[in-house]
C-alpha cells in the first residue's frame, strides 16, 4: 500500500485537503510532526484527532529521524499518513523520510499544501523578486552562527527581498542533560521576530554592511492563515517594540527596490496602525515631488545640453563667415574672380565646391556649415 505524507497547510486542522481527509480517515496509522512547523494548537493532536475523529500519533525528530522503521511498519500492506504543517516539502528536509521508504519498497505519495513560502506574499511584496530563504538559528553562549546574514546581503545586493524563517526547539536537551544521560526535555521554543531582529543587529555590528540597521525596513509576520494573523512592517527599531504575541513567526527583510504596490502594501501593513493612511500619503506626496524634481532636472539638464550645441553652432559660423570674408577680400585685391584660378590644376573649376564645409556643434551633431551660410539655417 502507500505511505502517504500529507500538508496540512497553516492554520488548523481544517486546512487539510480534501484528497488528505479521505487518506487519514482511512489509513491505518495517523502520525503528525510537529517538530519543524506547528498548527494553531501548538503540539497538542486532540483538535485534529477530534475533526479527523480518530487517534493521532505525534511523531518526534528522533522518530523520523533514527526510528523510521516505527513509522514505515505494515506500510507495504496498508496505507499511513504522515501529516507536516504547511507543505511536506518547502523548508523542511521530509525528502529524506521519503528515499527510505522508497529504499525499503514502500509506495509514497504526497499531497500538497499551502506553505510559509507562499503565504508570505500575504505582506504585498511580490514573490517573483525574492531571493533564497534563510533560517535563523538560536545563538547560544557558544554558537552564533551568522551565515544567514552574508544571503541576506546577496538578495539585497541582487535587490531581492528575504524570507527568514525563525527557529524552532522542540524537545531539545540541554548539553548537561546530555552529558548525564538524562532524558530530561526542555520547554519548547519558537524564535520570535524580535528575537530575530536582535540576532540580525548583532550579526550587522559584526560585519557592518548596512543589511540591518535600526533604520532598515522588516516586514514581520505571525500566524499566517490562522485567525488572528499579524503582519507589520516598520523599521528595525519600532518593530523591536512590537509584541507579535504566538508562535509562529517570520520576518521579511524588503529589497531597498520597491515598485509602487509593494510601496503602498509597506504602508498598508505598517504597525502605527492608527497613523497607516497619513504616513502612506505623506509618502506618495514626498514620492510624487521627488519624480517631479527628477523631472525638472532631467528637463533643465537636456534644455543646458541643447543650449550649448546652438552656442558651438553659431560659434563655427561665425568663424566660417569671418573665413569666407577674408578669402573673398583676397580676391578683391589680387583682382581674381575665384581663387581658383590660382590653382596649378587647371583642369579644376571651383574648388570652393570640393571642400570639406562639414562642421560638428561638439555634441557629435555634423552640420553642413556651406549650406548653412547661403543662408538655408533653418
Ligand atoms: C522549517 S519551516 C517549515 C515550513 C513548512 N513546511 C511550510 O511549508 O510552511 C518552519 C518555519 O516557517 C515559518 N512558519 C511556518 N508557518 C508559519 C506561519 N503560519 N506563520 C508564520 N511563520 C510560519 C516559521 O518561521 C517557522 O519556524
Amino acid at each position: 500500500m502507500v505511505f502517504y505524507v500529507i500538508g496540512l497547510g497553516l492554520g488548523d486542522a481544517k486546512d487539510i485537503t480534501v484528497r488528505g481527509l479521505e487518506i487519514v480517515k482511512r489509513a491505518k496509522r495517523v502520525y503528525l510532526e510537529a517538530y519543524t512547523a506547528i498548527l494553531s494548537s501548538h503540539l497538542d493532536v486532540r483538535p485534529l484527532e477530534e475533526f479527523y475523529g480518530r487517534e493521532v500519533i505525534l511523531a518526534t525528530r528522533t522518530m523520523v529521524e533514527q526510528q523510521s522503521d516505527l513509522l514505515f511498519e505494515g506500510a507495504k500492506e496498508e496505507d499511513v499518513a504522515f501529516l507536516v504543517v504547511g507543505d511536506p516539502l518547502a523548508a523542511t528536509t521530509h525528502h529524506d523520510l521519503i528515499t527510505r521508504a522508497h529504499e525499503l519498497g514502500i509506495a509514497t505519495r504526497v499531497v500538497h499544501n499551502a506553505s510559509i513560502m507562499n503565504a508570505v506574499a500575504a505582506c504585498g511584496l511580490y514573490l517573483y523578486t525574492f531571493g533564497q530563504t534563510v533560517s535563523i538559528p538560536f545563538f547560544d553562549e557558544k554558537w552564533r552562527p551568522m551565515s544567514f546574514y552574508h544571503k541576506i546581503a546577496t538578495n539585497m545586493n541582487n535587490d531581492m527581498h528575504t524570507l527568514c524563517l525563525l527557529d524552532i526547539k522542540v524537545k531539545e536537551q540541554s548539553r548537561e542533560n546530555i552529558a548525564r544521560g538524562l532524558e530530561i526535555y526542555e520547554p519548547p521554543r519558537y524564535m520570535t521576530i524580535n528575537q530575530a531582529l536582535e540576532q540580525l543587529l548583532e550579526a550587522e555590528a559584526e560585519f557592518k554592511l548596512g543589511i540591518c540597521t535600526e533604520s532598515s525596513w522588516a516586514i514581520g509576520l505571525a500566524r499566517i492563515g490562522h485567525d488572528d494573523q499579524v503582519i507589520f512592517s516598520g523599521t528595525v527599531a519600532e518593530l523591536l517594540k512590537v509584541d507579535f504575541g504566538g508562535p509562529l513567526h517570520s520576518l521579511v527583510l524588503p529589497s531597498k527596490k520597491l515598485n509602487s504596490f509593494e510601496d503602498i502594501m509597506i504602508f498598508k501593513n505598517h504597525w502605527d496602525v492608527e497613523h497607516r493612511e497619513q504616513r502612506l500619503k505623506k509618502f506618495l506626496a514626498e514620492k510624487e515631488a521627488a519624480m517631479l524634481r527628477e523631472f525638472e532636472a532631467q528637463q533643465a539638464e537636456r534644455r543646458e545640453r541643447e543650449r550649448r550645441a546652438k552656442e558651438a553652432f553659431a560659434k563655427r559660423q561665425a568663424k566660417l563667415a569671418a573665413q569666407k570674408g577674408a578669402a573673398a577680400g583676397l580676391r578683391g585685391r589680387l583682382g581674381l574672380s575665384s581663387l581658383s584660378s590660382l590653382s596649378r590644376r587647371p583642369e579644376s573649376t571651383d574648388s570652393s565646391d570640393s571642400t570639406d564645409t562639414s562642421e560638428t556643434d561638439g555634441e557629435g551633431h555634423e552640420y553642413d556649415s556651406s549650406s548653412e551660410a547661403a543662408g538655408n539655417d533653418k
